[in-house]
């Protein structure tokens, strides 16, 4: 997508360096983070400078590609183990983070020069995954009318993923082909993705929306100002169950007892085969700091970092949850719109390899 006229991808590799958008600074701040080495890559990862599954698949690729060049002459495996190790550390929820250590591992085992072969496979995993968000955006379009209000929660637009998005392809598709679109934004606490990230690309690409606070979307649907929902998903298990950003099985609750389609937008890098349900996905706990502080700019532009809570309160921060595959209308995929048990098996994602 572009930024200020600029096409942009969120992760790219440049002569061993990785780059980022930086999604720490959105939407105050326009900056693209550099990493020199697979270390400085993974703490991108862990710090959030880089977030969302699509796209941290394809940072963590660069990483283990990253950690083959700098392992140097002589016998590469044991510093690439350790990397990949550091990498498979960073965040424990998406399923593509792994996939994405997974396919550069099995193209560097499989080839002659590791080095090389790391670093096309982390560049053909980039490129097939902003590929498989177009179609998503394709298929999904057509879930979408002239006149659409669609909720969506967090950020799954194209700052989670290489480009285009998955939740947000679709409004993307839509809103190119001519229709007329408005969206709701849940904030999405504590790290407020929605209200920070999700608002500015959508501003940035000319679409009606408007950011409500996460306990207003039952009043909105209550109230039939809400014709569909879409998400995105950290990992889908073998039965359907979708692991995402916590909040989200709040909104499917509320979407089935109000009767509103709720759709998950999905690339095959995030279905997880090995995993028989959602009960089975490790949920991140984040730092109970994210609760407690929120950051932003003061009137005269000063990036201020505030407490919100009452000093001496504990928290407790889930990152995730888990919505039942019962709750879920549709999963808008690569290959088309499907229902739970409908999915075709190249949809479905590779079984783990390596
Ligand atoms: O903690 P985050 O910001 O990495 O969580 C991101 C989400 O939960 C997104 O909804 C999900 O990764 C889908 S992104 C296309």
């Amino acid at each position: 997508m572009r930024v200020h006229g600029t096409p942009y991808r969120t992760v790219w590799m440049e002569d061993g360096t990785v780059r980022l958008i930086d999604q720490n600074r959105l939407p105050f701040e326009f900056r693209v983070a550099e990493c020199a080495d697979h270390q400085a890559t993974a703490a991108a990862i862990r710090d959030m400078t880089v977030r969302g599954a699509p796209a941290i698949g394809a940072a963590a690729a660069y990483a283990l590609a990253q950690a083959f060049r700098e392992a140097g002459p002589g016998d590469p495996w044991p510093y690439a183990r350790a990397a990949r190790a550091t990498i498979e550390a960073t965040r424990p929820t998406a399923r593509d983070l792994f996939h994405g250590v997974e396919r550069v591992w099995a193209a560097a085992s499989a080839a002659r020069d590791p080095v090389a072969a790391a670093g096309e496979a982390a560049r053909a995993l980039a490129d097939e995954s902003v590929e498989s968000c177009r179609r998503i955006g394709e298929h999904g379009a057509a879930l979408v009318p002239e006149g659409a209000r669609v909720l969506t929660h967090c950020n799954a637009g194209w700052l989670a993923t290489v480009d285009y998005g998955t939740a947000l392809a679709p409004v993307y598709m839509a809103a190119a082909a001519g229709r007329r679109v408005h969206v709701w934004v849940d904030e999405t606490r504590p790290r407020a993705q929605g209200a920070r990230l999700t608002a500015w690309e959508l501003a940035g690409e000319g679409i009606s929306h408007a950011v409500i606070a996460d306990n207003a979307a039952a009043w909105l649907m209550s109230r039939g100002e809400v014709d569909l929902v879409i998400v995105g998903a950290d990992r889908v298990a073998a039965n359907g169950d979708v692991v995402n950003k916590v909040g989200t099985l709040a909104k499917a609750v509320c979407a089935r007892e109000f009767g509103v389609p709720f759709y998950v937008a999905v690339p095959p890098s995030t279905f997880d085969a090995s995993v028989a349900d959602g009960s089975a996905v490790p949920i991140e706990e984040r730092s109970e700091d994210e609760v407690h502080y929120q950051t932003g700019p003061d009137e005269s532009g000063a990036l201020r970092r505030v407490r919100v809570t009452a000093p001496g309160s504990a928290a407790h921060n889930p990152a995730f949850d888990m919505t039942p595959a019962r709750l879920v209308s549709g999963y808008v995929t690569e290959c088309g719109v499907f229902r739970t048990g409908e999915l075709p098996a190249e949809c479905f994602g590779a079984p783990a390899t390596a």
